[in-house]
């Protein structure tokens, strides 16, 4: 039975929305619903703060022992100028690749109550429910070589884009595998007209369509014309299946449909181990005022009670949670279209207010 995470709450308003998952948790052990061991660790700016090392080696083992980890943010400008060994960032993209985390998902869903939060008109993006599916540690961010070239007459810099055929089998097939229990609608984009990790992704991804997955409708879409289409048109979609750095920018952008960067979780998976965490970062200047939306980490709870604890009942409890609060008008400021809303901590308490009148 798998009953223990770990927390990372991180940086930034990372340890505030932690604390309102922590929150969650601790009203599901107390009814009994979970029997949830957590313990904390640090990784990020406050690792190099107390270890020296964006992602210290008793996060690490600690990591590696876990169920699966939760966490919330990283980064603070302190450390931005520092070599990328010693970037908060760096923490997590080591911790990703530690774990084999090989998958990233991200649901771009609608709510209905903040179709007005978006600059989007609301019939535009009214259920709206995307799937993105990133790979998560191949492509630019980890290719070799990379650095910075100090011996011509010119200072440059170089980073290697770059993809094996296995890499990109296995992230095809689970986005294909996810559309399965969709539309069956899969849109693959990549930059196929200009680079060749992008050829390879194209023909490998065609290829699994047509000899394991003929049910599904594959389309591909070239970067630029994806991130136009997604303001465009965003209900055209259903899964969109793309690269680690293609992911990052896309999943930004189509956050914003929804309204809040705030409102959207993540879960980061390999066939062993899992990492559920909001997908915006450590806003340092909102840190420490209490107005940080905490939805975007309960909601990635919601994500580890389906994907690690295979519990879809707990899943929906707070998913329909966070949709009835919203219904209820309950809004932090990033959401509220008005000066009538609470705080993040209020928030919490709200979502474990609802979660347990559905559960007595
Ligand atoms: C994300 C973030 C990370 C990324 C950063 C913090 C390294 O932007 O999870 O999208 O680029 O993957
Ligand atoms: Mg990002």
């Amino acid at each position: 039975m798998k009953n223990n995470i770990l927390l990372l709450p991180g940086d930034g308003v990372g340890p505030e929305v932690m604390s309102e998952a922590v929150k969650l948790i601790d009203c599901f052990n107390s009814h009994k619903l979970t029997n949830i061991n957590y313990e904390y660790s640090d990784i990020g700016s406050i690792a190099l703060d107390n270890y020296n090392a964006p992602l210290p080696e008793i996060t690490l083992t600690k990591a590696l022992k876990a169920d699966c980890v939760l966490l919330g943010a990283i980064g603070t400008p302190k450390h931005d100028n520092n070599p990328r060994e010693l970037k908060p960032e760096y923490g997590l993209l080591c911790l990703r690749k530690a774990l084999n985390l090989y998958v990233n998902v991200r649901p771009i869903m609608s709510f209905e109550a903040l179709s007005d939060s978006s600059t989007l008109k609301s019939e535009v993006i009214s259920n709206m429910d995307i799937l993105i599916i990133r790979e998560l540690i191949g492509d630019i961010y980890f290719g070799e070589p990379r650095g910075f070239n100090t011996d011509s007459d010119d200072v440059y810099a170089y980073n290697t884009m770059k993809y094996s055929k296995n890499e990109i089998t296995r992230i095809a097939n689970f986005a294909f595998d996810a559309a399965m229990h969709r539309s069956k609608k899969v849109t693959s984009v990549d930059k196929a007209n200009v680079l060749e990790t992008s050829q390879l992704w194209r023909e490998t991804v065609t290829d699994i369509a047509s000899s394991n997955y003929n049910k599904i409708n594959l389309n591909h879409m070239y970067i630029d014309n994806a991130a136009m289409q997604l303001i465009k048109n965003p209900k055209q979609f259903d899964v969109i299946l793309t690269s680690n750095m293609f992911g990052d920018i896309l999943s930004d952008e189509a956050s914003m449909l929804t309204g809040s960067i705030g409102m959207l979780p993540s879960a980061s998976l390999s066939n062993k181990y899992a990492l559920y965490e909001p997908i915006h970062g450590s806003a340092p200047d909102i840190a420490n005022k209490g107005t940080v939306n905490p939805l975007a980490m309960i909601l990635s709870c919601a994500m580890m009670f389906e994907f690690t604890f295979n519990n879809i009942k707990l899943s929906n409890l707070i998913k329909n949670a966070v949709n009835d609060v919203l219904k209820n008008g309950i809004m932090t400021q990033d959401i509220s279209a008005s000066n009538d809303y609470i705080s993040t901590s209020e928030m919490g308490d709200k979502i474990v207010e609802y979660v347990s009148k559905s559960v007595k």
